[in-house]
């Protein structure tokens, strides 16, 4: 295969995240010696397919089903240890091997508690009709301690048992009263609560470590780091689209404080786009197409959350938007993913330009009022017939196809060096 990781890679999503970044993390991932996931939570959902096993990963990296890959959950996670264990045990009692060797838990990480999963329900349900469209995996609320501070709890408390017994008596009291007043949610018991995270802890401590150190000392080894981003730029909690966005520094930003790795432990950044749009819960979609063509997309493309399966919104690719996070996060090589879901439209569109009350927006603006109200402007192209998943040259490709790729390339104005055609790890052209 053709060398793509010299030196060490953030793989991450350019839209609004299920871009097939696990496929291509777990593609690439055969080049890597680790595997760091940086940001986000159980809210992100990771579907791999090896022969005919489907995997779908929440908080694990997706080096873990490479024997030989030690995989790093790093402090810029925010981790659920009941979602953690359960996907651990599903995956053990599936053959994959997973063990204090492969997996190593940075002890600044911070966790998803109960009380987090029932604020996120409960405000999303009591702002009916202003709603984020959150998954309700207590993703903010966690972010929002974590930032507050006194009421946020790290992996490092799991290991100190009577501090842990009394942080958590203090928290749950001063919760049971806001959630009660806020929300009406019956009160928690605070000792179920303790048992519980004092028995992770346990479970925990063995894969607990100064990740830091341990990325370091792989930098020194001239060990390859794959960074594995989760979500996507669009929904980085600074430059996404606000407030339509997740909790996390979710761009290739992000990888340095929630890895917890210096500048130079990154030198190359591999966005991954769709060869059209989709995206979930609420927020403007200046492409999305509320018709048979978005039917269409989400039917072939079995646009269904991997985390919530709700139905994904699709619509055409935006270049404006794509172009906006290729430059802000410094992408050196893109992989297009599901190309093949686009076969059998007569014509394609690519959105290359907005117009905001009637003047033409030279970039894209991560503010909602504006892109609520921007125009689309599209160029249209021949489609493509035929299933192309076999494919596995690009020349193979349908003359459409590759004209429909490579003008998105001069558009983004950085090469496509994969094209993913299907779901295989096989299924993927390099260029
Ligand atoms: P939260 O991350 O659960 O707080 O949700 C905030 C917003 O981000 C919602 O619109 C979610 O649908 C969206 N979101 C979070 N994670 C993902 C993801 O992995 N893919 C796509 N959308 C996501």
């Amino acid at each position: 295969m053709t060398n793509l990781l010299e030196g060490n890679s953030c793989v991450f999503g350019l839209q609004w995240g299920d871009e097939g970044k696990g496929k291509i993390v777990d593609f690439l991932g055969e080049q890597a010696d680790v595997v760091v996931r940086y940001c986000g939570g159980a809210n992100a959902g990771h579907t791999v397919r090896i022969g005919n096993e489907k995997y779908a990963t929440h908080l694990l990296p997706v080096g873990i089903f490479r024997p030989g890959v030690l995989n790093v959950i790093g402090n810029g996670v925010v981790l659920d240890p009941e979602v953690l264990f359960k996907e651990i045990d599903e995956f053990l009692s599936r053959g994959i091997a997973i063990s204090p060797v492969n997996l190593k838990i940075s002890y600044k990480t911070h966790l998803v508690m109960p009380w987090h999963k029932q604020e996120d329900a409960a405000r999303e349900m009591a702002s009916e009709g202003n709603s984020i469209g959150t998954t309700r995996r207590g993703i903010g609320p966690a972010y929002a301690d974590k930032m507050q501070r006194s009421t946020a709890l790290r992996v490092a408390d799991l290991m100190h048992e009577e501090k842990l017994k009394q942080r958590i008596g203090q928290i749950v009291t001063e919760r049971n009263k806001v959630l009660d007043c806020l929300y009406e949610v019956p009160p928690m018991d605070w000792k179920a609560i303790f048992e519980q995270y004092r028995d992770h802890g346990r479970r925990m401590a063995p894969f607990v470590d100064d990740t830091t150190q341990t990325l370091l000392a792989a930098m020194r080894e001239q060990k390859r780091i794959l960074f594995e981003g989760a979500h996507a730029v669009l929904l980085d909690v600074d430059h996404g689209t606000y407030p339509y966005v997740t909790s996390s520094n979710c761009s290739a930003l992000g990888l340095f404080t929630g890895a917890g790795v210096p500048p130079q432990a990154c030198q190359n950044y591999i966005g991954i786009m769709k060869s059209y749009s989709t995206r979930v819960g609420g927020g403007p979609f200046p492409t999305e197409q509320n018709n048979d063509t978005g039917n269409y997309i989400r039917e072939r493309g079995n646009e269904y959350g991997t985390t919530t399966r709700r139905p994904r919104r699709c619509g055409w690719f935006d270049a404006v938007a794509v172009k906006y996070s290729v430059d802000l996060c410094g992408v050196t090589q893109i992989a297009m993913t599901l190309l093949d879901v686009l076969s059998g439209l007569e014509h394609l569109r690519i959105c290359t330009g907005y117009k905001h009350r009637g003047q033409r927006l030279e970039a894209f603006r991560a503010d909602m009022d504006v892109l609520a109200e921007v125009e689309p402007v599209y160029e249209t192209m021949p489609g493509f017939n035929g299933n192309i998943s076999g494919c596995r040259r690009f020349e193979e490709l349908p003359k459409e196809a590759q004209l429909y790729v490579k003008r998105i390339e001069q558009l983004c104005g950085v090469p496509v060096k994969m094209v993913s055609v299907g779901p295989e790890r096989s299924a993927t052209l390099m260029r």
